[in-house]
């Protein structure tokens, strides 16, 4: 499978959890960028999302992770994005259907949320889940239609 090219971003609420997630990004080979925030200052999420989110939808990414305290308001934002299928998830379950029936490109968690261990399960959950397509691709198709 090749690997995917990631978009990465955080605010203040999700900046340590982004350092353990670019660990565990540069160790397995992804190639990833940093969008920010670079440190725990506070600062709004929503540019955050948007850059992000414009760097998947426009396709110079494959995908996204987004975090923040809760990963709710960095869900809210990018999915104001066309093309942009951004989900919440705090457990494997979800992160696992969230790509093979929905095809969700950007990944959002809450560093206020969820441990860091469950967190890197999660992301690797979502990164090695390939989208199923068939009856799912009929859907995930209908989203974007008026
Ligand atoms: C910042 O305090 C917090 O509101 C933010 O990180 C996020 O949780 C918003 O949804």
């Amino acid at each position: 499978m090749p690997k995917s090219k990631i978009a990465l971003g955080c605010d203040h609420g999700g900046y340590e959890l982004k350092t353990y997630i670019e660990k565990y990004l540069a160790k397995n080979g992804f190639d990833y960028k940093d969008f920010g925030t670079f440190d725990r200052n506070s600062v709004d999420y929503p540019p955050i999302a948007k850059e992000v989110a414009k760097s998947v939808a426009n396709g110079n990414y494959s995908k996204g992770i987004l975090l923040c305290g809760t990963g709710l308001g960095m869900c809210i934002t990018a999915n104001k994005i066309p093309g942009i299928r951004a989900v919440t998830c705090h457990d494997t379950y979800s992160a696992r259907m969230s790509r093979s029936h929905n095809d969700a490109n950007i990944l959002t968690m809450g560093g206020r949320v969820v441990g860091i261990d469950l967190a890197l399960d999660i992301v690797d959950t979502w990164l090695r889940t390939e989208f199923e397509g068939g009856r799912h691709k009929r859907r995930v198709d209908m989203i974007e239609k008026p």
